[in-house]
């Protein structure tokens, strides 16, 4: 059975005086039933790892690159990640996907760095509305889960989030019957390609999460966590959530 994860990815949002909300999160959580994850801002990765050392909350990373070192201006790698003290990265995000052009066989490359760097990757995938409302939405993720993951996974080390596009940042989330028929097909795939260890894989919702609709979220079939923006950036809101996974 897959363990439980409430992760927080903080965007392009935060600066040093923000680490008081993850400090904050930590003295509310000082022995949690799940895991927690807070992903900052690359700038803060270092200062976050270390202001919660010593607490049960890890920090991850919100990109990298594929490479482990060289001529890449403005990129960082896996290893630089884990060298600052992240344990997480999330990877194939739908922003990184739009405003970078990231395709799968980019986020192939970079899961397979953050693995060899020792980092659990957190594989994004999702549909647009536009895919939503053509009936492709099973047949999208599968082709983003295939492509996206490499052969050889540690199935102990690796998170999968499904985001519908269309769910982030707008308040709109879909059905739940929507949500279980994605995550268990999910399932399904990850079982089918890596055998029954894919049980062990979390499998998070993302997209619209608050502490007012996590409860019946984290209810729905399949569903072992949440990766949460916008409500993952003061303590307070990202609390309601954990408490309710
Ligand atoms: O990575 C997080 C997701 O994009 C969800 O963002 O909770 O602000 O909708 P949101």
């Amino acid at each position: 059975m897959a363990r439980k994860l409430a992760a927080g990815n903080w965007k392009m949002n935060g600066l040093k005086a923000s680490l008081a909300e993850a400090t904050a999160l930590a003295e509310m959580f000082p022995a949690p039933k799940v895991d927690i994850l807070l992903c900052p801002p690359a700038t803060l990765v270092a200062a976050m790892a270390e202001a919660l050392s010593g607490t049960k909350i890890d920090t991850g990373g919100q990109d990298c690159h594929m490479k482990t070192s060289g001529a890449h201006t403005g990129d960082i790698s896996a290893d630089m990640l884990a060298d600052a003290g992240a344990d997480y990265v999330i990877l194939g995000h739908s922003e990184r996907r739009a405003d970078h052009g990231e395709t799968d066989a980019i986020v192939c490359e970079k899961t397979m760095a953050a693995t060899m760097a020792g980092l659990v990757p957190v594989v994004c995938v999702g549909e647009t509305l536009d895919q939503r409302e053509a009936g492709d939405t099973l047949a999208v993720i599968r082709k983003q889960l295939s492509g996206s993951l490499p052969d050889a996974v540690d199935l102990g080390k690796l998170v999968i989030a499904y985001e519908p596009v269309w769910a982030i940042g707008t308040g709109k989330i879909p059905t739940l019957d929507q949500i279980a028929e994605v995550h268990d097909d999910m399932r399904a795939t990850l079982t089918a390609r890596y055998g029954a260890g894919a049980s062990d894989i979390p499998l998070l919702y993302g997209g619209s999460v608050k502490p007012a609709n996590a409860a019946e979220i984290f209810a729905t079939s399949n569903v072992d966590g949440a990766l949460v923006g916008g409500a993952s950036l003061k303590a307070a809101d990202f609390s309601g959530i954990v408490s309710a996974l």
